[in-house]
């Protein structure tokens, strides 16, 4: 293949052109493709086009609702963006199995965020020390520019401080800080006062330190790791009410807790358990406009915080009492980024009834919980595969390009039969062939 110089400079069709006729042996089939997903309205076109660099389509996820979710004893319909296909049903099914048992809880215990400026320095930890509580205030003066505006609102920067890294790591030091962001997400927010602060650090050393000594700044970059954003959601009920009957309930309840119980100490099975959480948790920040690559990263490493990779809920029996619950790191927001911006996104907060940042961030959590309790529900009863195959159907039946009357038949055979990829293939071939 050919490389391509000035690339980005290129016009859309430029770019669009050279990738087909490049890449692709039927390139005007290639094209079409490309524009089958382009928005007719050109405006919608043109604001999607530059969300990025070298946009040439539209990739599109599917936009779901899951209603009847009762969090605090209000109602909402949840956004969810995502392609797997009993995700929807699964947080559904769980918002109506709660509802009728006093819905979701969900509570807010902390919002810190964390940035850092990290540096090596060879002079003693004494000496940078002091030069860092004599800087310090001045740090804070010349950051004003920047946090003045969220002081006003009651954010800002909540402390900074020196941290000695130099037993990890020869020479290294940080300028750890914490911030109140509020409805920001607030990561434009976090690397502009720490690139500030790196300039006033770095400008004040200068005269401080001799040449050997000097503070090298290596980088000035917020931490999606924020174990003290926290939010907790949790369901509980009297054991008897889970199920009609009273020892078929007492089972379930032991099965289910037994199953989180694996997820705690079991890496291989934590890994899925808390990619179920995710499943919920990631449809709902994409369809809000969040980062879900930030909000991965971080939940995985709290849910690793212990030393060992464990799972993110937990769940208990005592005294005749189910409780499930999850405390989870999410640093969200809903003014600022795409909030504004994408029109999808905007509906999606309307329908949420515009929510704060910490409004979302229980809602979120609390779709996180739904789709673990709607994943352990089927693994420790009719297992997962029924729901799955039922809501892949229609996949199926899409591969094999399946018309109206065809699409019926296998349906209506599927309500009483077990759905697998080769019965679907076997009914639908049948069909074709006339038996
Ligand atoms: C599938 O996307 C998610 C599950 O595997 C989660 C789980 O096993 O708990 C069903």
């Amino acid at each position: 293949m050919k490389q391509v110089k000035g690339f980005s400079k290129l016009s859309k069709d430029e770019k669009i052109n050279w990738l087909t006729k490049n890449y692709f042996n039927d390139s005007s089939q290639a094209k079409q493709t490309l524009e089958r997903y382009w928005n007719q309205d050109q405006k919608l076109q043109k604001l999607h086009d530059e969300f990025s660099e070298n946009t040439i389509s539209n990739y599109y996820l599917p936009f779901g609702i899951a209603p009847n979710f009762l969090i605090n004893d209000e109602l909402y319909t949840i956004p969810m963006a995502i392609e797997e296909s009993s995700v929807v049903a699964a947080a559904s099914n769980a918002a109506k199995f709660w509802l009728e048992k006093g819905g979701f809880k969900a509570e807010v215990l902390s919002t810190q965020k964390v940035g850092q400026v990290h540096f090596t320095s060879a002079a003693n930890t004494e000496k940078l020390t002091a030069f860092f509580n004599e800087v310090q205030p001045k740090l804070i003066e010349e950051v004003k520019a920047i946090t003045k505006n969220m002081e006003k609102r009651g954010g800002g920067i909540s402390s900074i401080e020196l941290r000695n890294k130099t037993a990890d790591l020869e020479n290294y030091y940080q300028v750890h800080c914490t911030f109140e962001t509020l409805d920001a997400m607030g990561a434009n927010f976090i690397n502009s006062c720490l690139e500030q602060i790196a300039e006033t650090f770095t400008r004040e050393a200068e005269n401080y330190f001799s040449a050997e000594e000097q503070p090298e700044v290596v980088m000035s970059i917020l931490s999606n790791y924020v174990p003290q954003c926290l939010v907790r959601a949790e369901v509980c009920c009297p054991v008897e009410d889970l199920l009609p009957n009273k020892a078929d309930a007492e089972k379930f309840a032991t099965k289910f807790v037994e199953a989180v119980k694996i997820a705690k100490i079991e890496p291989y099975r934590a890994v899925t358990h808390n990619k179920g959480i995710m499943n919920g948790i990631d449809a709902v920040v994409l369809a809000t406009g969040n980062d879900f690559r930030a909000i991965e990263a971080c939940a995985h490493a709290y849910a690793a915080k212990d030393g060992s990779y464990s799972s993110l809920t937990d769940a208990s029996v005592e005294n005749g009492v189910f409780k499930f619950w999850m405390e989870i790191p999410l640093a969200l927001g809903t003014v600022g980024g795409l909030t504004s911006l994408h029109p999808l996104v905007k509906l999606a907060l309307e329908m949420l009834q515009k929510p704060s940042a910490k409004e979302l961030m229980k809602i979120v959590a609390v779709a996180g919980l739904a789709q673990n309790f709607a994943a352990l529900r089927s693994l420790t009863t009719v297992g997962i595969q029924q729901g799955h195959m039922k809501m892949h159907l229609m996949n199926i039946l899409n591969q094999f390009e399946a018309n109206e009357n065809e699409r019926q038949q296998v349906i209506e055979h599927f309500k009483s039969n077990t759905v697998s990829h080769s019965a679907v293939v076997e009914i639908i071939e049948g069909l074709r062939n006339g038996n």
